[in-house]
């Protein structure tokens, strides 16, 4: 079980550099609803990024069911209370914008927060961190898996992702690409 510590300064981490993502948005308390969720379920995993000091650099949440997760997250009591008290922190303008079905096949795991704490950016911890991913992943015989970014202003996280070896997806709908996904084979 991951310390409250631990929970609390990704927390700080999400909502500093993932200001967009709407479990964000929903605020502090929801994402600790999210992240003791993530940990206890079998359907996802929390990987935590560290200096050989042990001071937290990143983490990422993976989830090995994601089409699923949102529905899950719903069906979880204390998830479901937060998200009706916080529903108007959602910014409706990003969220009116329809997210495209995927051509690929959508069941495959999803890393779906990838964060680096603000003053260990652009210092190679975030290839450092899809490396950690990896590892998790094929301990869990994964063998390939997604992560979605929003198309505009976002050339920096994209470049990242293409760096890190992913490739462009085509979906759907190129008229509602809001996000573009992005997957990568893991050996
Ligand atoms: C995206 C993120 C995880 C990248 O981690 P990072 O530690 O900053 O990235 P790295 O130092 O490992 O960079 C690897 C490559 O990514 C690209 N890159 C990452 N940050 C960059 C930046 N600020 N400017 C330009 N290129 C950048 C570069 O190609 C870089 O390669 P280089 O070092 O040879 O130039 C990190 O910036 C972050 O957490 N951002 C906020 C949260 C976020 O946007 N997450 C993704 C949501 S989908």
């Amino acid at each position: 079980m991951m310390k409250i510590d631990e929970r609390q300064k990704i927390i700080a981490i999400s909502r500093e550099g993932l200001r967009n993502s709407r479990l964000v948005q929903l605020g502090a308390k929801a994402l600790d609803i999210v992240f003791k969720y993530a940990v206890a379920s079998p359907l996802e995993d929390i990987v935590v990024l560290r200096t050989p000091k042990g001071d937290i650099v990143g983490f990422a949440l993976i989830s090995y069911a994601p089409g699923s997760f949102g529905r899950r997250l719903l069906c979880h009591g204390p998830f479901l209370a937060c998200f009706v008290a916080n529903i108007w922190r959602l910014r409706w303008g990003i969220s009116s914008v329809k997210t495209p079905k995927m051509t690929m096949a959508p069941n495959i795991p999803e890393a779906i927060f990838i964060c680096i704490d603000a003053p260990y950016r652009g210092k190679d911890w975030g290839g450092r961190l899809i490396g950690e991913i990896e590892n998790v992943l094929k301990q869990n015989n994964v063998t390939n898996y997604f992560v979605k970014t929003e198309a505009d202003n976002n050339q920096k996280v994209i470049d990242f992702y293409l760096k890190a070896g992913f490739k462009n997806i085509p979906t759907a709908s190129a008229s509602t690409n809001f996000f573009l996904y992005f997957i990568k084979n893991v050996h």
